[in-house]
């Protein structure tokens, strides 16, 4: 085994001396079809060739699907259905929308037609840390692009990658709780050691089951692997910090083949790059120790709604109205809520639906926390211009049981219709502003590229206190910007041209992203970062906004722990180093 590795390692920094581009099939260099065999047989026979799930689709289908073109098509919206698969992504416009069924958003089928295109060309349905270490020193040694896959939720497309060897981490579903861990700088804790296939719903299960949460998505979908890596939020990192804050340890396949086990007395940077450095770059990562907290007793939520009354047009007491609802939320946020929800904009000014949450409060309590806040909004309407409302508190008997009303208010796939963009706002980008900047700025974020179009604000209380008190020993790489951050604000407003190439859509939605909402932004909170997980990956301060202070020293683990730079991401760490052209695939050295 090692000797295999020495010589794969030899022939590695070889490859790398001499190729500006990622080998493609169309190099000489590109493994034989015995090769690739070869391969298979070594991983006990779990090499995939990419079978794209639409191929069923297109006449005579080419790809042999063994899906039927009518299941794919009605689930093509599903997240589920995409983290089922080995190669499909839940935001194929990054895949260069290469196989899409009928009805897709993008679907062109004169344009298109069904091709590997953006998808890898051999996956790994990996079963183990040694058999993912054979695969990716393999592809390494000979200069060829990996990526991983584990959910393909991605909403940069970062689990889709054109010309590569993709690792499927989905079979690596092993959960095992234990209630006196040894942590490895000294004493016990409670905790989860699970596979990084898993995903939010199956930890979220079995944490329960014992009486304990760990720091999960809102959405059971959602998978661990790039979830920790970008940072993680959900329903109780306000209360314990992200994801990211909450691993005790990972274990990572690099890619050169070493198995690394990466804790607080051991390979130290390792689990300070997997901390929230960013998904994909370092290595694999097969295994997470996760930290557990005692779940919650009971859970509250309420909705609170603000829109323009009936007959009123004075539009702007809905803008000012949203700026009240801003100012409020760090103070909201410190007195123990949590919640999320979103503002849309029209011509008509903007209305408002947020879901406040509570742990271990009464009705009682919630509804008089969020008086206040609604006495904050009113006091913007002048002539009852606004009609501001909570609904009756809804009281959850257990954790469990609010997980799973979240799972109604579950995110769509496939939706390519445009960019994000979004950023970590604290408290001096929010209460600190008066009631007319903050309006301004809420306007200029939220502008819409179609002529006379709305966009959405998603407002996510995912940060505070939670992320503000994680003890020193558990912080890694993960942006500064949430020590500081309270809400998680997320706008739309772009829009992709769907009858363009992939490649030229992105670029000119980017541009309009750039132009309009990233400077919107810099205005508004000129130090704030954002959420590299969901945020616009062609923002022009990508370095500042998703790694801050951190970039240089991650840069610096990028080189030491993928030398060959065989993981390239969209805005990871050293990307900007490379250019992908999802026309053609090609991955090539930019200098
Ligand atoms: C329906 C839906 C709901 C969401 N809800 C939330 C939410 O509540 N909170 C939140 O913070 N985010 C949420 N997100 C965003 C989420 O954080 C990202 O989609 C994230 O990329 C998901 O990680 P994944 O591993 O499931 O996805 P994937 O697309 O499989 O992977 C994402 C990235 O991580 C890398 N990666 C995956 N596994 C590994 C591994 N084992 N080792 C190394 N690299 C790996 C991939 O290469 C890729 O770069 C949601 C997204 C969707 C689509
Ligand atoms: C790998 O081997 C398995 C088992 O023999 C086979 O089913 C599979 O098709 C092979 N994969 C490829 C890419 O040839
Ligand atoms: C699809 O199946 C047919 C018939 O078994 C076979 O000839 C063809 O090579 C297969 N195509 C692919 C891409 O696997
Ligand atoms: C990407 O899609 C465009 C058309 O939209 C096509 O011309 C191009 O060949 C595709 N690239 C790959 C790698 O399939
Ligand atoms: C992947 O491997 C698992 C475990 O061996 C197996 O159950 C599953 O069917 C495989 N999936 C595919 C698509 O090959
Ligand atoms: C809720 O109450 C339980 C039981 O007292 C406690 O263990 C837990 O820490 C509390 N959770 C929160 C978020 O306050
Ligand atoms: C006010 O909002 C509530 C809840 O959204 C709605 O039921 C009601 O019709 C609205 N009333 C007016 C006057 O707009
Ligand atoms: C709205 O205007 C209509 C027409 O003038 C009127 O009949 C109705 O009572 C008004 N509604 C409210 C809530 O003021
Ligand atoms: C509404 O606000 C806009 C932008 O600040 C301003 O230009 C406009 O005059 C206001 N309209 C009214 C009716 O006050
Ligand atoms: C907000 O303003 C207050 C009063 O001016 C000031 O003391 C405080 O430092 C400011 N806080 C932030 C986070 O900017
Ligand atoms: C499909 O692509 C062709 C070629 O670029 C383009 O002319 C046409 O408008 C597209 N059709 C749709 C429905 O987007
Ligand atoms: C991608 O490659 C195509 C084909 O070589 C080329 O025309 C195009 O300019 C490239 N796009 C970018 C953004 O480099």
């Amino acid at each position: 085994m090692s000797g295999i590795l020495i010589a794969a390692f030899t022939l590695s920094v070889g490859a790398l001396a001499r190729a500006s581009c990622k080998v493609t099939p169309s190099d000489a260099s590109w493994p034989t079809t015995a090769d690739w065999q070869a391969l298979n047989d070594t991983l006990g026979g779990s090499l995939i060739a990419t079978r794209p799930a639409a191929s069923s689709c297109y006449p005579g289908n080419p790809f042999n699907s063994s899906l039927s073109c009518s299941l794919v098509e009605t689930s093509w919206t599903l997240s589920a259905f995409h983290a089922s698969l080995p190669e499909s992504i839940d935001y194929p416009i990054f895949a260069n929308d290469s196989c899409l069924p009928p009805g897709a958003s993008g679907y062109n089928e004169t344009l298109l037609g069904c091709h590997l295109g953006g998808l890898p060309i051999f996956i790994v349905n990996a079963t183990s840390a040694a058999q993912i270490s054979t695969a990716v020193a393999w592809a390494s040694a000979r200069d060829i692009r990996i990526i991983v896959k584990g959910t393909g939720h991605d909403l940069s497309g970062r689990s889709a990658g054109a010309h590569a060897l993709s690792i499927w981490t989905h079979s690596l579903k092993s959960i095992k709780y234990e209630s006196q861990w040894q942590l490895p700088a000294g004493g016990v804790d409670d905790v989860l050691i699970v596979g990084s296939g898993s995903n939010w719903g199956e930890v979220t299960a079995a944490a329960a089951a014992e009486g304990r949460v760990c720091i999960s998505a809102q959405d059971s979908t959602v998978g661990l692997g790039g979830f920790i890596q970008g940072g993680g939020y959900g329903p109780l990192s306000s209360h314990y910090g992200l994801s990211a804050d909450n691993i005790y340890q990972a274990t990572v396949v690099t890619t050169s083949g070493e198995i690394l086990v990466a804790n607080n007395v051991q390979n130290q940077d390792l689990i300070w790059a997997i901390r929230g450095g960013g998904p994909g770059l370092y290595g694999v990562v097969t295994e997470y120790v996760l930290r557990s907290h005692p779940i919650p007793e009971t859970v509250v939520a309420a909705t609170l709604s603000m829109g323009l009354s009936t007959n009123s047009t004075s539009y702007n007491a809905t803008w000012a109205g949203l700026a009240a609802f801003m100012k409020s939320l760090p103070d909201s946020m410190d007195q123990g809520l949590t919640g999320s929800g979103n503002a849309v904009s029209s011509t008509m000014g903007v209305t408002l639906s947020m879901d406040y949450f509570g742990y271990n409060m009464t009705a009682e309590s919630l509804t008089a926390l969020l008086e206040p806040v609604r006495a904050s909004i009113l006091a913007q309407s002048q002539h009852d211009a606004l009609n501001v409302s909570v609904a009756e508190p809804v009281l959850y008997p257990s954790y469990v049981d609010f997980f799973y009303y979240l799972q109604s208010t579950s995110v769509g796939a496939g939706d390519a219709t445009g960019l994000i963009s979004s950023r970590v706002l604290g408290r001096t980008d929010l209460s600190n502003l008066s009631i007319c900047r903050l309006q301004y700025h809420l306007r200029q974020v939220m502008q819409a590229e179609t002529e006379g179009g709305g966009s959405r604000l998603l407002v996510n209380l995912q940060s505070g206190r939670g992320t503000a008190q994680v003890e020193t020993s558990m912080r890694g790489a993960l942006n500064p910007a949430w020590r500081t951050g309270y809400v998680h604000t997320i706008a739309t407003g772009s829009s992709i041209d769907l009858t363009i190439p992939p490649q030229d859509a992105l670029s000119a939605a980017a541009a309009w992203t750039e132009e309009v909402q990233e400077v919107a932004w810099r205005e508004w909170a000129p130090t704030a970062g954002a959420y590299i997980n969901e945020a616009n990956p062609y923002s022009s301060s990508w370095k500042h906004d998703f790694y801050g202070e951190n970039y240089d020293a991650l840069s610096e683990l990028k080189s030491k722990y993928d030398p060959t730079s065989s993981l390239y991401v969209l805005s990871g760490v050293d990307s900007d180093g490379w250019d992908y052209n999802l026309t053609t695939g090609n991955l090539c050295r930019t200098a």
